[in-house]
């Protein structure tokens, strides 16, 4: 799979390798003024399910989305007010906005995790601005650590954490923030997501009012699971080796089924198809039933949220 891992140059020929790769559906590590980011193609969901392969993810958490500008923010989010005024003074830089995403916006159903909001951010830095141009497209991004260890701020912490499983490390040098950027929600009134690189104070200045912070025990409460998960309105029965009168069968593997999460038997792929496949079959209306899946690699993330989708309601 994930070949000897390229280091490119912060020049013209390291950006144009890059967008190639990131074209083909490759993983390429970029520098933002933040942290090093692990970059996919927002719109390739084999790519996007990628990057949990490998950062070694054990959860699906919803991703940001890297583009070059504001303007392009908007064919994949609604755009509030006090997005505009948010954006018109921070952007591009250390923050990123959560929004309502928009229905038809072409993006993996993998980079929200099935969730009906965007996290989406502008980054400055001029090595991540120039890719982003370059790709002319969303680059779905979290930071470039595998799984459980702290985000890179230079090449070689992306180097020692995930060589020979992505493509490419543009090397763009040390990051000046160090830390993540600062997430706000606004899918209703601005509730701080996680502190970061950008002061809390400089952005209520901005916004003219104090955040409001997340409900402690509530959706938003711990940093890394901030986002509240994907749940289908349908009863959903797991490790299910037949179709049961009245349910839809969601495959994995050799199966008689209605969707196929993979045929092949193949973990990225099944990944890839996950959100897309479960919406489709919510959309039926009868209860959805679902095939083992092998509890290893990226099966981990899958039955993670399979699980989390066939547990009662209240107990997500
Ligand atoms: O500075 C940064 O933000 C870096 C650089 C690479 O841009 N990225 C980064 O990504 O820190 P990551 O994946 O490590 O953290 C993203 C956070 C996660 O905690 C995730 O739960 C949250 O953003 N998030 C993403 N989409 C969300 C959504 N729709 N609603 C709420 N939280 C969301
Ligand atoms: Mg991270």
């Amino acid at each position: 799979m994930a070949p000897v891992t390229e280091i490119l140059p912060a020049e013209p020929t390291g950006f144009d390798r890059a967008a190639q790769i990131l074209r083909e559906g490759g993983l390429v590590a970029f520098p933002t003024e933040t942290v090093y980011g692990l970059g996919a193609d927002a719109a390739n969901d084999r790519a996007v399910a990628r990057i949990f392969e490998a950062k070694g993810r054990p959860r699906f958490n919803p991703l940001i989305v890297h583009v070059e500008s504001a303007a392009s923010v908007r064919r994949f989010v609604e755009w509030p007010y006090l997005a505009d005024r948010l954006a018109g003074v921070f952007w591009p830089g250390p923050l990123t906005l959560v929004l309502p995403l928009r229905p038809q916006s072409g993006l993996s159903a993998l980079v929200t995790a099935g969730l009906p909001s965007l996290a989406v951010r502008v980054p400055a830095h001029p090595v991540a601005q120039a890719l982003l141009r370059r790709f002319g497209g969303p680059v779905a991004a979290p930071s470039a650590n595998p799984s459980g260890r702290i985000s890179p701020t230079l090449p070689e912490h992306v180097r020692a954490g995930l060589s020979g499983r992505i493509e490419a490390i543009v090397d763009g040098g040390a990051c000046g923030v160090g830390v993540e950027s600062t997430i706000i929600g606004l899918t209703g009134a601005p509730v701080l997501l996680r502190p970061g690189g950008l002061p809390v104070r400089v952005i209520e200045e901005a916004l003219g009012e104090t955040l409001a912070m997340p409900e402690p025990g509530g959706p938003h409460s711990a940093p890394g699971q901030m986002a509240s998960h994907y749940a289908p309105r349908v009863p959903v029965r797991l490790d299910a080796k037949t179709r049961r009168e009245g349910e839809v069968l969601l495959g994995f593997g050799p199966v008689e089924c209605d969707l196929n999460l993979s045929a092949a038997g193949d973990l990225v792929e099944a990944a890839a198809n996950l959100f897309a496949h479960l919406h489709r079959l919510e959309a039926r209306g009868a209860p959805i039933a679902v095939s083992p899946i092998p509890d290893s690699g990226l099966g981990r993330a899958i039955n993670d949220r399979l699980q989390r989708a066939a547990a009662p309601r209240g107990e997500h």
